[in-house]
Formats: structure tokens, C-alpha cells, sequence
């Protein structure tokens, strides 16, 4: 769906949407498309690139706000499509930081030694919770999946730091409101468009702007990693502005970030991991790069993880 498509539903502009956050288009879900599917889709490939069949994953990790439904969890939904009958599944909602939270809960596992082989999987259906008559949320929001395989290795590659954080005093800046157990869904519910994303855009976009910028500086100063090491700032896609400010913080030039905002939107939990398969397919990722994955979302959360490939 480009920008131009949104012109047709609300009062918007192509201009508009490109100036103020970067995107042209987003990606939306066929309307049988639930957010298993895309998990599953970006699961196997996943798989595929490590060498792997699903017998061999012995947890799952599904990273969504958009779950196929409350329960049971999208995770258990993917192991069946999967046909992965060794694993266990749970989902984690942490929002847009959701995969990164995933990778620091999938690193513990490993560490401890009670899980080998772990899919992390970001997967979102954004378009069946956007409000399309409100111009401040519709034009911002996409859908996607993204998987990673997170497995222990020898020697110095892999997971070299997490982050993870979160103020829950400020969930009303970007939540669904409806649909849970404080307001079920009913008739009123509905009208009320309670079960749509709701976000107070400007309050987000400074605090974001103001705490990934600190998150960048300090998850390098404690790794003792200079900016100028960096091969690769991975960052959550919600709006350019916020990734150039966290770029300019670190004085990386805009080679060094990835940027795909432009053709997918803000993909929550999705965006990262969307972001890190096309830097590896793409050969921006070479052995022993330093690369700096970080996201911000509702929760509030924020994280971030350092990898050297
Ligand atoms: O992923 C999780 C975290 N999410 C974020 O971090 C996103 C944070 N927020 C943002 O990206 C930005 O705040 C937005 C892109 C949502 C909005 O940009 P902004 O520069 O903060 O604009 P604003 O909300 O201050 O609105 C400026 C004006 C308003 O008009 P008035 O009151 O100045 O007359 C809005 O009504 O822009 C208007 N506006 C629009 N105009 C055309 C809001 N949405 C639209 C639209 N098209 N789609």
C-alpha cells in the first residue's frame, strides 16, 4: 500500500507522510493472513539459511502485539504449522522491542544450558488493529515477519551484550486499549474503537528520541566499543527522524545504519529482524562485524543488542 493509496482514505499526503517519517509504502496481510502465517513463512527460511529442520528447534519464541488470537499463544499456532513437535512455545510481548527482548531471553536459555537450538520470530498483522479513518496512526504501520535461529557457538562471534528496559507509568502513549480483560470486546467496545492502536505520536517520538540516543551511547561505552568499530546500526523502523537522531548521537554516517522504513512502514516486533535478513542477504554483514540492533516501543520498552557476526 503506497502513500498514495492512503490519499484515498484520509486526509493525508504523500509529501506529508515521506517528510515526516520516511515511509513510501507498507506491506499489508492478505485478510485470511494471521500472524502465524507470516512467522511461519519467515520461520522456514530461517531454518533454511541455518541448515536446519523444524524437528531440530527445541524452543520458540514469538515476539507479536497482533497474535492470531488470546490464546492459545501464536508461538503454539507456528509450531504446528511448523511441524516443529520438539519445541516448546510461548510468545513475549514487549511491542517493537519484542524481538530484541526475544534474542536477550534466548541467550539465557542457551547460556544456562536448558535449550540448544532457539527460533526467535518477530511477526506482526498490524493492519487488522490500525484505525484506517485516523490519519496520526494509518499511514505509520505495516505488517511482517522476521525469524532468526540463535544456537551456542565456539569462539568470539555471536551475542555480545543485551539491553532490555521498560516504563510501564507511560503504556497509555501507545497501546490497544480494548479487547483484554479491562475492556472485552462487546458492542460498545467496538464503537468505540477501542480494539484500534492508539498512540499520542509526538509524546513517542521525542521520548524515543531522547532514549535510544542514550541507549546507543551507553550499550557501546560499557562494551568498550567505539562508534567508528561499528559495521552496521540495525535500528527498529518507526520513523527516520528517530533513526538519523540516534545515528547523528553516535556520529556514524547514514551508510553505516540500515534503513528500510521506506518500503515497509513500522513493523513492531517484525522490524528488526526484517531489517537484519536484508543486511545478510544484501552482504552488508561480513565475519566479525560489530553490529548494534536496538528498538523502542510500547510498553514503554527499549532495548538493544550487540553481535559480532
Ligand atoms: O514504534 C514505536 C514507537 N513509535 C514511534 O516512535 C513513533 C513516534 N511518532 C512519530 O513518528 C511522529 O510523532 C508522527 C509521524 C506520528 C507524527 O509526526 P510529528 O512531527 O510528531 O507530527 P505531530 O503529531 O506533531 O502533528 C503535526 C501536524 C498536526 O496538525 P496541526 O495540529 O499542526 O494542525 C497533525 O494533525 O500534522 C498533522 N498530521 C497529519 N497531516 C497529514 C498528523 N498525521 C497526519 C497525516 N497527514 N497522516
Amino acid at each position: 500500500m503506497t502513500n498514495r493509496d492512503l490519499e484515498t482514505l484520509v486526509d493525508t499526503s504523500d509529501e506529508w507522510i515521506t517528510e515526516r517519517t520516511g515511509i513510501k509504502e507498507r506491506r499489508i496481510a492478505a485478510p485470511n493472513e494471521a500472524a502465524s502465517d507470516l512467522a511461519c513463512e519467515a520461520s522456514q527460511k530461517a531454518l533454511s539459511a541455518a541448515g536446519l529442520k523444524p524437528k531440530h528447534i527445541d524452543l520458540i519464541i514469538a515476539a507479536t502485539v497482533t497474535g492470531d488470537m488470546p490464546f492459545p499463544s501464536t508461538a503454539c499456532t507456528l509450531q504446528a504449522l511448523l511441524g516443529a513437535k520438539n519445541a516448546a512455545a510461548f510468545d513475549l510481548n514487549a511491542a517493537c522491542s519484542g524481538f530484541l527482548y526475544g534474542l536477550s531471553v534466548a541467550e539465557c536459555f542457551i547460556k544456562a544450558g536448558s535449550k540448544k537450538r532457539i527460533l526467535v520470530v518477530g511477526s506482526e498483522v498490524l493492519s487488522k488493529f490500525v484505525d484506517w479513518e485516523d490519519r496520526g496512526t494509518c499511514v505509520l504501520f505495516g505488517d511482517g515477519a522476521g525469524a532468526a535461529v540463535v544456537e551456542a557457538t565456539e569462539g568470539e562471534s555471536g551475542i555480545i551484550s543485551t539491553e532490555m528496559h521498560s516504563d510501564g507509568t507511560l503504556g497509555g502513549l501507545l497501546c490497544i486499549p480494548g479487547g483484554g480483560s479491562r475492556i472485552p470486546p462487546s458492542k460498545d467496545s467496538v464503537r468505540d474503537g477501542s480494539h484500534f492502536i492508539k498512540m499520542k505520536g509526538n509524546e513517542t517520538f521525542k521520548i524515543a528520541v531522547r532514549t535510544l540516543e542514550r541507549l546507543v551511547v551507553d550499550t557501546l561505552k560499557k562494551n568498550k566499543i567505539k562508534p567508528s568499530e561499528l559495521a552496521l546500526l540495525i535500528p527498529h523502523q518507526a520513523n527516520l527522524r528517530i533513526i538519523q537522531a540516534a545515528a547523528e548521537r553516535l556520529r556514524l554516517p547514514m551508510e553505516k545504519v540500515l534503513v528500510n522504513i521506506d518500503r515497509y512502514g513500522n513493523t513492531s516486533a517484525a522490524s528488526v529482524p526484517i531489517a537484519l535478513d536484508e543486511a545478510v542477504r544484501s552482504g552488508r554483514v561480513r565475519e566479525g562485524d560489530y553490529i548494534l540492533l536496538e528498538a523502542f516501543g510500547g510498553g514503554l520498552t527499549w532495548a538493544a543488542v550487540l553481535l559480532k557476526w
